[in-house]
């Protein structure tokens, strides 16, 4: 077993580069499936979920160079497969992209329904009804989604009634493809789906309105290979600016688009924290005690449902009750149960935590419940008196690029800890 052993109370003074964006790497490798020819991709973050979805594509006939360490190139032309291995597909939620590359490219998708972190039930039903208006038909058999259109893709007009990221990539990359002109309402607006987007068009791709509500997808007969470079990846900004400011000090953040992060910069000032906006970085500081704040997750611009857990850790340490509301998923508050270890005050019901701000956190052994509930524990050891030991940390990794060693470069003590088996760290029943 790994964990990360941290030392809290030392404030992070310095600067830390931000690597690609998850969000995006796990869509746009998938998405190389729909390019006949070379898709070199830079600023790629090395991490377990962009590591897992390359094998994948290899396992199934791609051919993939690693340049260097941020780079790396695939090649789509000779896949021979369109089913998706089971057992490496199903532990990541962005394999369901697969099957919106493989129908559009083959006009036929064997998935595994979508893994990841579990915090509540993960639909699918609104990929389903675009798959479906294109000409596909859908179906769930022995622990895979099927998805078929034996006589082609056809452009349609679809309204998705729940804003969903993952529906709105699936769509657009099947649509890619596909025999005229496709219209998809009510789209999710991340930067993330932008990325995407502007990667198939610049492999060829006729897609307008990325970034808006309505997202228009003229199909083209193929793509071909190109040079795309990943953006920035907000969440990962949005973690080391609340890690600043839980701690006290004063970090640039290199590497960002600052308007991604508005979202997180508001609620910051709002609290008390200064942040300056750079033209590709952000200062954080915090001088003053943290204020007490509410704050709602919503699809973007929205408060991002991956900073929830983060949040909810810096409003700790924040003076008075604050407010936090989880509208995107069901059950996004498992970590609770392990900052209460660290003396937290937080009461949960429903979508709804009632943070009572203590000033301080007291370390502790915690786990990490999934990706962002196991950085946010990672952000509560940082700030808080005495030794705090973060187990199941392979959820982190599958996230977030060098994070031990980005965080010491600007002076925190964390060390990466290896327990032989058997020494785990025993808990109070
Ligand atoms: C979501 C987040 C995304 C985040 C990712 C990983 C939003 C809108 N999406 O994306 O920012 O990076 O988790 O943590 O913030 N839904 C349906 N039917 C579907 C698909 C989704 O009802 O077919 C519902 C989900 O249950 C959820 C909501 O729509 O309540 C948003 O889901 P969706 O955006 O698809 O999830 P992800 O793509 O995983």
């Amino acid at each position: 077993m790994t964990k990360y052993v941290i030392r809290g109370k030392r404030q992070l003074q310095g600067e830390i580069t931000i690597s690609g964006a998850k969000n995006a790497a796990v869509a746009i490798i998938p998405a190389a499936i729909l390019v006949k020819g070379v898709c070199r991709i830079e600023n790629v973050p090395k991490i377990s979920d962009v590591t897992k979805m390359l094998e994948i594509l290899k396992e199934m006939g791609a051919e993939v160079r690693l340049v260097n360490s941020s780079c790396v190139e695939i090649d789509c032309t000779h896949i021979r497969t369109q089913t998706a291995p089971q057992d490496m597909a199903r532990s990541i939620r962005a394999s369901y992209y697969l099957a919106g590359a493989l129908l559009g490219r083959f006009h036929h998708a064997k998935v595994p329904p979508p893994g990841g972190c579990y915090f509540g039930v993960r639909p699918v039903d609104q990929h389903f009804k675009g798959f479906n208006a294109l000409g596909a038909t859908t179906d769930i058999q022995n622990g895979y989604m099927l998805v078929d259109a034996p006589n082609g893709i056809r452009g349609a007009n679809i309204y998705l009634d729940v804003v969903s990221v993952g529906a709105t990539i699936n769509i657009m990359l099947a649509a890619t493809l596909a025999d005229g002109l496709t219209v998809i309402e009510n789209v999710a607006k991340e930067p993330h789906i932008v990325d995407v987007a502007n990667f198939l068009n610049s492999m060829g791709a006729r897609i307008s309105g990325a970034g808006t509500d309505v997202i228009k997808v003229r199909g083209v007969k193929e793509l071909a290979g190109g040079t795309y470079t990943i953006i920035p990846d907000q969440i990962e900004a949005g973690t080391y600016m609340v890690a600043t400011a839980a701690t006290g000090g004063e970090v640039l953040i290199k590497n960002v688009i600052p308007k991604h992060l508005e979202c997180i910069t508001a609620k910051l000032i709002e609290m008390g924290v200064t942040v300056e906006e750079r033209d590709d970085a952000v200062l954080v500081r915090r001088a003053v005690p943290l204020r007490k704040t509410n704050v709602k997750t919503m699809p973007y611009p929205g408060f991002p449902t991956d900073m929830q857990p983060q949040a909810v850790v810096l409003l700790c340490y924040a003076q008075g009750t604050s407010l936090v509301t989880e509208s995107v998923w069901d059950n996004r508050y498992r970590y609770v149960d392990e900052l209460k270890r660290m003396g937290a005050n937080i009461q949960v019901d429903g979508k709804v935590a009632v943070i009572e701000g203590i000033g301080d956190l007291t370390g502790a052994p915690v786990k990490a419940c999934d990706l962002r509930a196991g950085a946010a524990m990672v952000v509560a050891g940082l700030a808080a008196s005495g030794v705090t030991e973060v187990e199941d940390i392979s959820h982190i990794e599958r996230g977030y690029e060098d994070l031990v060693e980005k965080l010491k470069s600007v002076g925190a003590d964390i060390t990466r800890v290896e327990v032989p088996d058997g020494t785990a760290l025993r808990r109070a029943q």
